[in-house]
């Protein structure tokens, strides 16, 4: 697929399954390969990825579950419920962390842009995750991102192993595409692209 289908094809995908659709070591060298060619600032590779399978991955969504379950007034956790259950029925998770005594570091060796590598630190995240989702896609996965963070964050570190100066960003859910997602409506691109000579 050239690159601008598998963008094309890339959509939040909230209908996936625990079918395997490749190995595991291969799912494990899609995410290596694009963590490798994933840009940061000033090249300080601040990214940490996890990746949950199996066990892990159940473990991780019954985390969600019984935190939203304290939170969520009973009478609305049925929905919340629901859509939980829509995550943990697929095959995997992706954890998208940045480690944040990289970002430390980078701040006390350039003073003089202190205030964007925190900015930047998510921007590369950013990239990262679109990257990861438009591979997935592309290998027909189907994915979507999450953000349960920070609520989720201690429990899921101690759970984990998770070194404690790691921030959780966001979590991508992916599995066997189960069903056609929704397409996005997006507005005219004359609001969002111009060009000038
Ligand atoms: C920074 C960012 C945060 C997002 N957070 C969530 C989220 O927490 N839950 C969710 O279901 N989708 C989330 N999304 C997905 C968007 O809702 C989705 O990308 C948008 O509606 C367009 O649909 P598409 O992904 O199918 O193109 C997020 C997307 C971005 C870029």
């Amino acid at each position: 697929m050239d690159i601008y289908r598998a963008m094309e094809n890339r959509h939040s995908n909230y209908s996936i399954g625990g079918g395997s659709l490749m190995s595991d070591t291969e799912i494990e060298n899609i995410l290596k390969r694009v963590i490798n060619s994933a840009p940061s600032a000033f090249n300080s590779q601040s990214s940490r990825t996890i990746l949950l399978l199996g066990e892990s991955h159940i473990a991780f969504w019954k985390i969600v579950m019984d935190t939203l379950r304290r939170k969520v007034p009973a009478d609305k956790f049925q929905t919340t419920k629901m859509k939980i259950d829509s995550f943990a029925v697929g095959y995997g998770t992706v954890l998208y962390y940045e480690d944040m005594d990289i970002v430390k570091n980078m701040q006390e060796k350039f003073p003089s842009y202190s205030d964007n590598f925190p900015v930047w630190s998510q921007q590369s995240s950013g990239m990262l995750q679109f990257a990861v989702w438009i591979a997935f896609a592309s290998e027909g996965f189907g994915a979507s991102l999450q953000h349960y963070n920070p609520i989720i964050d201690e429990e899921t570190a101690e759970k984990f192993d998770v070194p404690k100066n790691w921030k959780l960003i966001a979590q991508m859910p992916f599995g066997e595409s189960t069903g056609t997602p929704k397409i996005a409506v997006h507005d005219p691109i004359e609001e969002h692209f111009f060009v000038k000579y």
